[in-house]
């Protein structure tokens, strides 16, 4: 038994009260691999189980963060042992399984990554749940063929997590990117990422009516959804694809059939959190390799756990960019 430092959250009548407590690792949950986290990050899905979204977590008291990494104190699977590094996003972790706002979490070894050679725990939670996100939407579109000759890529919600990493990897990979933000203050933050051109938030959102528009970018990651959405596919190069990963703007969007059967434009669902782990393993690999960033940290913030409670603020308040690291 180990006494550990944890974000604890509690639901009250009326509001949500959170704090740093000291938990033991017998109230862990039963599972195959107990891990000593030595790293996790803030994500926007932290934010809504820390504010009780019953979507997201439906039992409190509780300790969010989708994601972790750190060394593998026991483990009753043998594909793990004392010592190793691993790296464990999604599944519930984080939801109703208390996550890597823990020092220590326990799960089921079917959760679990070994740290792929060439990356570092601490660079696999500055990319974390929001940057994997972001390679499998690259991974997404170039399975529909997708390659920078083809024209810009339109990255929507450029400065947060998901952008912010989808900028930097498209840029890597040769892409030409056209990045749109709410943020008139962070063109040249940005730019910095590898963004060629950035665009207002506005010039996506305007209602237009028509089914489609004059096609202006080859390909998009959208972290956003709603009226935004619905501009990226109507101005969509033709065999064009968007990746869908978000919903900060809203759920919802229309459209018609027109850009589908007139141009044969690709819709691809993202989900990060329930994919098989053998698809997680290769993302991470690539993450580790041939799509291995080396200047993570300019977009990166570092906090403890007792940082926690403002930084989920922010993220409602649409003011933080980048990638925040939870550092134990
Ligand atoms: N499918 C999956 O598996 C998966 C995995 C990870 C995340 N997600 C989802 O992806 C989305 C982005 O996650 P994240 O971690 O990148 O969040 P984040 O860091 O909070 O970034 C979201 C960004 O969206 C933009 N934005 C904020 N409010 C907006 C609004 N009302 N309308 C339009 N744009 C707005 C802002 O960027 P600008 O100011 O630059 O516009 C903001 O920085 C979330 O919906 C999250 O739940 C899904």
């Amino acid at each position: 038994m180990t006494d550990f430092k944890a974000f604890w959250v509690e639901k009250t009548e009326d509001s949500m009260i959170s704090s740093v407590i000291t938990r033991s690792t017998d109230d862990l949950p039963e599972g195959d691999v107990l891990i000593k986290v030595a790293y996790s990050s803030v994500n926007y899905k932290d934010a809504l189980s820390a504010t009780g979204n019953p979507g997201v977590t439906r039992n409190f008291p509780h300790t969010p963060g989708i994601d972790a990494a750190g060394e593998v104190v026991e483990s009753s699977d043998p594909a793990f042992k004392a010592g190793d590094e691993v790296i464990c996003i999604g599944f519930d972790l984080g939801m109703n399984t208390p996550g890597g706002f823990g020092e220590y979490i326990r799960v089921p070894a079917g959760w679990v990554t070994a740290l792929p050679r060439g990356l570092s725990t601490r660079e696999s939670m500055v990319i974390g749940t929001a940057g994997f996100t972001a390679a499998l939407c690259l991974d997404k579109i170039e399975t529909m063929g997708a390659k920078p000759a083809d024209g810009p890529v339109l990255v929507t919600g450029a400065t947060g997590g998901v952008g912010s990493i989808a900028v930097m990897l498209l840029a890597k990979q040769g892409y030409e990117v056209i990045a749109s933000s709410g943020k008139a203050d962070k063109t040249d933050y940005l730019k910095s990422l590898g963004a060629t051109t950035v665009i207002t938030r506005d010039e996506l959102s305007e209602v237009d009516k028509r089914p489609m528009v004059a096609p202006q970018w080859a390909h998009s990651i959208d972290c956003v959804g709603g009226e935004i959405l619905s501009n990226v596919i109507k101005g969509l190069q033709p065999l064009g694809s968007v990746a869908i990963c978000g919903l900060v703007a809203s759920p919802a969007f229309t459209t018609t059939v027109l850009p589908f059967i007139l141009r044969g434009v690709n819709i691809l669902g993202i989900d990060s959190v329930e994919i098989p782990i053998e698809y997680k393993n290769r993302i991470w690999d690539k993450l580790a390799n041939q799509w291995k960033l080396s200047d993570l940290d300019a977009a990166t913030q570092e906090v403890g756990l007792s940082d926690l409670a403002p930084v989920i603020e922010a993220i409602f308040a649409g003011q933080v960019s980048g990638r925040t690291l939870v550092t134990h």
